[in-house]
């Protein structure tokens, strides 16, 4: 069944709950600020499983979701840092992956994705620097996410309105002040062989954000996914992590895909206000057989003359 929701008073037209859209039709509307939402995802549903027995393996004998009861930030940063390259990197995560996109009807074959990256977020007081930084409002693209970024988002555990992310609507495809001016992709990268120096107190990356805070009535806009569904946005939305209020850690799995045809004909989000450095685009790989995008598909979104830092990361 197909059902949307119209929020006319906002730009972010629609949120599609198990809509029938083809993949083309999917990307034109996560392009123009809708978001979607699949709700009973098998292959979605599979991935959460397989991700919680990692969890509970790592973790154990504490009960995931109150581990923060029992650990210290500093202990639970150093379990994180362990275990979230293993996930990242675990065969079975990327397979998941494939299944997850190809079930939702995109190509193997036209479909580059990055790795799967699991996130957590402890109730209020808890880490929330460096391996379990809590994002403040931000664009993926200011992060030199592709325009034609499409964000893919479900929950390990259950997840509610007070330990999720939101939406800021208003901001799609509009401009609002940011220093994203000030972030560089390759720089950035650098940073990342270092995570541990920025857990704790110390965590002194550049991340972009809006100059101002945004009003405390801001329209914000929270979709609840539930286990073995999925949530799917543009990486041009503005969006943030909700401060966890609840008593539970949230385990969540984010990742991100880029379709062929539009890096070849230059389609995707408005990117309004995007000012960093260079681009994510070589982070993606081909889902058929991990093929990476050419220089020449890569040369129209990267900033010339930019040959400082890590182009690449590469976890040791
Ligand atoms: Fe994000």
């Amino acid at each position: 069944m197909s059902t949307s929701t119209d929020i006319r008073r906002t730009p972010m037209a629609n949120v599609h709950i198990d809509p029938s859209f083809d993949d083309a039709e999917r990307r034109r509307r996560l392009f123009a600020g809708d978001v979607l939402v699949y709700t009973k995802v098998p292959e979605v549903a599979a991935f959460a499983a397989f991700t919680r027995d990692l969890v509970t393996g790592a973790l154990g004998p504490d009960d995931p979701t109150s581990v923060h009861t029992r650990r210290s930030p500093d202990e639970l940063a150093d379990l994180l840092i362990d275990f979230k390259p293993k996930f990242i990197h675990h065969p079975e995560s990327i397979a998941h992956l494939r299944r997850v996109v190809t079930a939702l009807g995109a190509r193997e074959d036209e479909v580059y994705a990055d790795v799967p990256k699991l996130r957590t977020a402890f109730p209020r007081g808890g880490l929330s620097t460096g391996i379990a930084y809590a994002f403040q409002p931000h664009r993926d693209t200011w992060y030199a996410a592709p325009r034609q970024q499409v964000n893919w988002w479900m929950p390990v555990w259950p997840v509610a309105t007070d330990n999720i992310m939101e939406f800021f609507p208003r901001w799609f495809g509009r401009e609002i002040p940011n220093n994203s001016g000030d972030y560089n992709y390759y720089v950035a990268n650098a940073w990342r062989g270092r995570i541990k120096d920025f857990s704790g107190s110390k965590d002194m990356r550049v991340h972009p954000a809006p100059n101002e805070p945004l009003d405390a009535d801001e329209p914000r806009v929270t979709v609840v996914p539930p286990v073995g569904g999925i949530m799917i946005f543009s990486g041009d939305q503005l969006h943030a992590s909700i401060p966890n209020t609840s008593d539970a850690t949230r385990y969540s799995i984010d990742f991100r895909t880029v379709h062929v045809g539009d890096v070849r004909d230059g389609s995707g989000a408005p990117c309004a206000d995007v000012r960093c450095v260079g681009t994510a685009m070589r982070d993606f790989r081909r889902l058929s057989d991990l093929a990476d995008f050419t220089e020449e598909e890569v040369a129209p979104y990267d900033t010339p003359g930019t040959d400082d830092g890590v182009k690449v990361f590469v976890p040791s």
